[in-house]
C-alpha cells in the first residue's frame, strides 16, 4: 500500500528514490514539518502548514501544492493506519548538477511520509543532559540541516538520557528536537521566539494553555542555574505534546499535584486527545 508521496506519485516508502537533482541530497537544501494525525484528522495542521509555507518563503522555494492539497495527500498516504500516526512533509529545492547557487523561486519537490506512532503517556518523565549549542543563527527555520541536532540526540542516547538541552553562551535555548521551558514561582519561562530556537507548535500550545489557566508567561532567556533550580521543567514537541523532566544533568525534580507543570501538561494532552479521537 502507498504510504508515501514524492513529486506527484504515490508509492511504498521503500520504493521512493530521490534523484541527485533534488538538492536535499547534496546540500540538505529544503525544509520540513511534522504533525500527528489520527484517521482524517491532523492535530494543529493549520499552524504546521503556516510554519511550513513561511519557511519555504524564507528559502525562496515555491511549493507546488496548497495546504489543502497537502492535507489530501496526507489523508491518502495515511489511509488504513489504525490509531495515531506521525506525518513528515518535506519541500526541497530542485536543481541540475551540483552548484551552490540556484534558480530563484523555482518550484520544489514535495515528499510526504507517514508512520504509526503512539504518543508517550503524559506522566512519562524525561531525563535530560545539557550540551553546547553549536548550531548556526537560523534555528528558527525548520531546515533539513540537522547534523548538530542529530549528534546531540545521539550523545543524549549514549549518556542514557532522552533529550539533549542546548546551551548557547549562558542561555538555555531548546533541545535537539523539542523546546524546553521552566516553571519558577508559578510562572512559565520560555526562550523568546528568535533565531536561536524553532518556534515550536507545541511551544505555542503551551503558552496558550498557560494564558488560559491564568499562569503568567515570560518569554525571556534563562541560564543553566535557573534550569537546575526550577520548580519544574517542561519539554514540548509534536511527538511528545508536553512532558516533564525528572532529571537534568543528574539534578532531580519532584512534582506535586499542585505544580503548574502538571496542570499544563494534562490540559495539553486533553486538547490533543479531544481534538483527534
Ligand atoms: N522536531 N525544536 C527543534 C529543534 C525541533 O526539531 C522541534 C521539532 C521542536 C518542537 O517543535 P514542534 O512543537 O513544532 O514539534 C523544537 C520535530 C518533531 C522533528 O524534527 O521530528
Amino acid at each position: 500500500m502507498a504510504n508515501a508521496f514524492y513529486n506527484g506519485s504515490f508509492a511504498d516508502e521503500r520504493e521512493i528514490y530521490i534523484p541527485l537533482s533534488d538538492r536535499c541530497v547534496y546540500f540538505g537544501d529544503g525544509i520540513y514539518d511534522a504533525c500527528i494525525g489520527c484517521g482524517k484528522r491532523l492535530f494543529l495542521f493549520e499552524r504546521h502548514a503556516e510554519r511550513f509555507f513561511n519557511n519555504a518563503k524564507r528559502l525562496s522555494i515555491r511549493c507546488p501544492y496548497s495546504a489543502d492539497e497537502i492535507r489530501k495527500i496526507i489523508n491518502t498516504v495515511s489511509e488504513g493506519i489504525k490509531g495515531t500516526f506521525f506525518v513528515y512533509v518535506q519541500l526541497s529545492r530542485r536543481g541540475g548538477e551540483r552548484a551552490h547557487t540556484f534558480d530563484e523561486d523555482s518550484y520544489g519537490n514535495l515528499l510526504v511520509t507517514v508512520k504509526p506512532a503512539e504518543l508517550p503517556a503524559q506522566d512519562t518523565r524525561l531525563r535530560l543532559i545539557t550540551v553546547p549549542d553549536v548550531r548556526y543563527e537560523m534555528c528558527d527555520v525548520k531546515t533539513l540541516n540537522l547534523l548538530p541536532s542529530v549528534l546531540a540526540a545521539q550523545f543524549a542516547r549514549r549518556s542514557g538520557a532522552d533529550e539533549a538541552v542546548f546551551i548557547r553562551g549562558k542561555s538555555v535555548t531548546e533541545c535537539s528536537h523539542s523546546n524546553v521551558h521552566i516553571i519558577r514561582d508559578g510562572r512559565l519561562i520560555t526562550h523568546p521566539a528568535d533565531n536561536h530556537i524553532l518556534p515550536g507548535i507545541e511551544r505555542w500550545h503551551l503558552i496558550e494553555t498557560a494564558r488560559k489557566c491564568g499562569i503568567e508567561v515570560q518569554e525571556r532567556t534563562f541560564d543553566k542555574n535557573e534550569l537546575y533550580s526550577a520548580d519544574g521543567v517542561i519539554v514540548t514537541s509534536t511527538s511528545k505534546i508536553a512532558l516533564a523532566a525528572a532529571l537534568v544533568d543528574g539534578i532531580c525534580y519532584s512534582y506535586s499535584g499542585e505544580c503548574e507543570s502538571e496542570t499544563l501538561i494534562s490540559k495539553m494532552h486533553e486538547d490533543f486527545y479531544s481534538s483527534l479521537l
